[in-house]
């Protein structure tokens, strides 16, 4: 990787703020390779290099993929002033400047959300040319029948907008799985009330080949392994 300056890597990985690398420098706090770093303007290749940041190695990570459980209630945007964000809810060893949430869940929505610092993912994984899935449970206020299943599967048109075909299974009296590739405002929502039925609850269970992960309580988040990185772009998909 290209290098760069010392302050600006421990910046970029939340270890130190700018000030704090020279007054770390000013202590010989800072090694790397086993050298004492004399200047916070000295570059090194983040990735390869062995920096030691007192006594703590630094782990680099050029961006961070975070699934989250996102509660309901809690805004998935990066700043409120009033209402908690997405970006509110990480903890603290976690935050860094730069993340943002990957699409949009509702405010009442909860369920997988992507947070990450990488706009080139995102902004791949959203754009429906991807044909990346998303797979949500619905709880509805009357029972889903045969015939909202085969609606659902003829695309359905709402008002002037309409949705593509997608698949739904139901799998209790007022709950079904669907799952969709397209990402429009309210979607879900809006094919159900096409049909009739108001959603009372939604969860997002699944982008891509990833599903949340079920240890992860309302406000949890973890980072997603590399495998997981490359499966969140799958356009595979299949109740
Ligand atoms: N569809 C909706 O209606 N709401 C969401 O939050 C996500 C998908």
């Amino acid at each position: 990787m290209e290098k760069q300056r010392i302050d600006k890597i421990l910046s970029s990985q939340n270890i130190a703020a700018r000030s704090e690398t020279k007054s770390l420098i000013r202590k010989g706090l800072i090694t790397v390779n086993g050298v004492i770093v004399k200047k916070p303007d000295e570059k090194f290749d983040p990735v390869n290099s062995n920096i030691i940041v007192d006594g703590v190695r630094v782990n680099f990570k050029k961006n961070l993929y975070i699934m989250m459980n996102k509660p309901s209630g809690v805004l998935s945007a990066s700043r409120d002033t009033r209402i908690p964000t997405v970006i509110d809810l990480l903890p603290y060893e976690l935050k860094r400047s730069g993340l943002f949430p990957a699409g949009r869940l509702d405010k009442d929505t909860e369920g997988f959300i992507l947070i990450t610092d990488d706009g080139e993912l995102a902004h791949k994984m959203l754009s429906p040319k991807s044909h990346v899935y998303k797979l949500y449970q619905a709880v509805c206020d009357r029972k889903l029948t045969h015939d909202d299943v085969i609606l659902f599967s003829r695309g359905i048109r709402c008002g002037e907008i309409d949705f593509l075909p997608a698949e739904m299974k139901i799998i209790d009296t007022n709950t079904a799985l669907v799952e969709i590739c397209e990402g429009k405002f309210h979607q879900v929502k809006k094919m159900f009330h096409a049909v009739g039925a108001e959603v009372v609850k939604l969860k997002r269970l699944r982008i891509g080949e990833v599903n949340l992960d079920s240890s992860l309580l309302p406000g949890e988040c973890r980072e997603l392994s590399e495998t997981e990185i490359k499966d969140i772009m799958s356009r595979k998909h299949g109740l």
